[in-house]
């Protein structure tokens, strides 16, 4: 192992930020509008199966390919497979490109909602409000000046950078989430939130699109199939229990996404705003919260203020992530210095992100893309690499592991179920973004 490359300070730098990484917008926003639009609990279901079946396994296999190469991905490919792996990790980079591209216009959105509402509360007219703040040159400012501030924080490194930032903000948002998922049990009402919330209707579970969808949400909640994880594990040393790990990290990931629904659905539902979760969009989140919090008064600018600061949080450990792809790739590639790789990388992407900041669509178009069709591919063929070509993985992800008897288990997963059940997604995925593309480019 390279002895000059940076290392986490020890077992808990490491945990905090994978789980960072993992917890983000995606667990908030993105899963309660997925699990919205697919009828709730169905969908949930299918979420935790998937994360079981299909997350964990790629997750290890991230972790295994990671901390054996001890390199940022595209080299980590060519370790064990060769030049002709390398354009896996160009996809990587690609995919963390264009999803923290249009990721830093949805945090913006939260900063920017966490800071108005202190000030001056919620608005009443929660829609026209969204409308006019989601896009435009306003859009535009916060989105920038999210992604300065991801980019001081990659700029200074593992530890004093990445490593120091998790040790404050993940604790701070495990106590906003749970105070909130308490506070939400008091509410008049939020017993009709956590029916929709738990019932599950069994028919949709052979929906394809559900199904699909389930399986999209566990990797882009992971935060898997773009080595963002397969980083942050090559700055590991080899003590680490890496089955172990990835069990914390999936287990903590979904806790998050469980409680943040836990307290999304009872609000909706206490305050009668149902009628919008069915016409659920993007902007959902967006616009029905802001109305429930209005509507609750003083309360609801403390809760909604919580609200969006926990989203914000949680959305900047994870952008910090897709980052350091990137800019731990071109260290790599080309030895310039962190800082220079952090300020050009960062530059970049808050380029790529200014059509998303200007039109939704475009926005939806790259979560598509960026966040669906890219990481299905990736989790794919990175599952038959480590399935099947990288020597030795089943000594790597055991080293040092109390569950290294259970590892069989994984590799006959890693070979045969997760390949089988990505490609089915993947097909399914290819179609709904061709139709998507044709949609946006014909409206
Ligand atoms: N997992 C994060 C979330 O849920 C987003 C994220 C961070 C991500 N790094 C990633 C998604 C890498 C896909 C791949 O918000």
């Amino acid at each position: 192992m390279d002895a000059s490359r940076e290392h986490w300070s020890g077992r808990l730098g490491f945990t905090l930020a994978a789980v960072g990484s993992a917890v983000g917008l995606g667990n908030m926003w993105r899963f309660s509008y997925m699990a919205a639009e697919n009828g709730g609990a169905a969908f949930v279901f299918l979420y935790v199966v998937m994360t079981l079946v299909v997350g964990l396994p790629v997750m290890l296999a991230e972790l295994t390919l990671g901390r054996g190469a001890g390199k940022s991905p595209i080299q980590a490919l060519a370790h064990f497979g060769g030049e002709r792996w390398k354009w896996l990790g160009g996809l990587f980079v690609a995919t963390g490109f264009v999803i923290l591209a249009y990721y830093s216009v949805i945090a913006g959105w939260t900063f920017r909602y966490s800071l108005e509402s202190m000030v001056s509360g919620f608005p009443s007219d929660a829609g026209a409000h969204f409308e006019a703040i989601a896009s435009g040159w306003p859009a535009l400012c916060w989105h920038l000046g999210f992604m300065a501030v991801t980019t001081l924080v990659v700029s200074g490194g593992i530890r004093s950078g990445i490593e120091r930032a998790s040790l404050v903000l993940m604790p701070l948002l495990a106590i906003i989430v749970v105070g909130l998922a308490i506070y939400a049990t008091t509410l008049e009402g939020a017993s009709a939130g956590y029916a929709y919330y738990f019932e599950t209707d069994f028919s949709a579970i052979w929906n394809t699109a559900v199904l699909r969808d389930a399986a999209g949400q566990a990797f882009f909640s992971l935060s898997l199939g773009m080595g963002a994880i397969l980083t942050y594990a090559s700055y590991l040393d080899r003590s680490t229990d890496l089955p172990a790990e990835s069990i914390t990290i999936a287990l903590s990931d979904f806790g998050v996404a469980f409680l943040a629904g836990l307290v999304v659905f009872p609000l909706i539902f206490a305050l009668g705003l149902e009628a919008d979760v069915g016409a659920s969009t993007m902007g959902a989140l967006f616009i029905t919260l802001p109305k429930a919090f209005a509507e609750m008064g003083g309360a609801g600018t403390f809760i909604g203020v919580s609200f969006f600061l926990a989203l914000w949080v949680g959305g900047l450990t994870s952008a910090i992530s897709l980052l350091e792809v990137v800019v731990s790739s071109v260290i790599d590639a080309t030895g310039t210095t962190r800082r220079r790789a952090a300020l050009v990388c960062g530059s970049a992407i808050a380029l790529l992100g200014v059509p998303a900041a200007f039109s939704l669509e475009v926005l939806g178009l790259m979560d598509q893309i960026g966040g669906n069709l890219f990481l299905i591919v990736g989790g794919l063929a990175l599952s038959v690499f480590v399935g099947w070509i990288m020597p030795d993985a089943l000594g790597e992800a055991g080293s040092n592991s109390k569950l290294a008897g259970l590892l069989i288990g994984w590799k006959l997963l890693l070979r045969f179920v997760v390949p089988a059940i990505l490609a089915t997604v993947l097909w399914f995925t290819l179609r709904d973004t061709w139709n998507l593309i044709n949609e946006t480019f014909a409206g």
